[in-house]
């Protein structure tokens, strides 16, 4: 069974001497593979000890990529701190995704009744 790893525990592990990553709710130590991944260190430091999903997203990595994760995978994190990570705020993007569609209509509403 994977080992269940907190938030609290991979927020420690934010320096060179040992870096975690959490992509897509596992969790994973990148700490050996600092001087070998293709994008510079940097970019692993960047989101060390916290959530990388969207950055390693946005890069579009290959397949290849992909397979090599499971290399350093570690464990999962606390379905608990899954949930206070990624629900808050897709909640509040489509809370304010909401409130901008309401304020748009209620702009054309009154320019169109203005106009009467
Ligand atoms: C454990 C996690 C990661 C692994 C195993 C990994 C692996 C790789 C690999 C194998 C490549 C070569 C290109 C490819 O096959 O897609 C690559 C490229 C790259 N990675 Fe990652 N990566 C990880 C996390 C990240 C993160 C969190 C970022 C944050 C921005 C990142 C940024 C980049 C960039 C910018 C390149 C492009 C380098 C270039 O083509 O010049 N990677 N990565």
């Amino acid at each position: 069974m994977a080992r269940i790893i907190s938030l609290e525990e991979v927020k420690k592990h934010r320096r060179k001497s040992s870096v975690w990553i959490i992509i897509h709710n596992d969790v994973y130590d990148v700490t050996n593979f600092l001087t070998e991944h293709p994008g510079g260190e940097d970019s692993l430091l960047d989101v060390a000890g916290k959530d990388g999903s969207r950055e390693f997203e946005d890069v579009g990595h290959s397949d290849d990529a992909r397979e090599l994760l499971k290399k350093y995978k570690i464990g999962s994190l606390n379905p608990e701190d899954r949930i206070s990570v990624v629900l808050p705020c897709s909640k509040l993007k489509w809370a304010l995704l909401a409130l901008a569609g309401a304020l748009v209509v209620g702009i054309v509403l009154k320019k169109y009744l203005g106009s009467k």
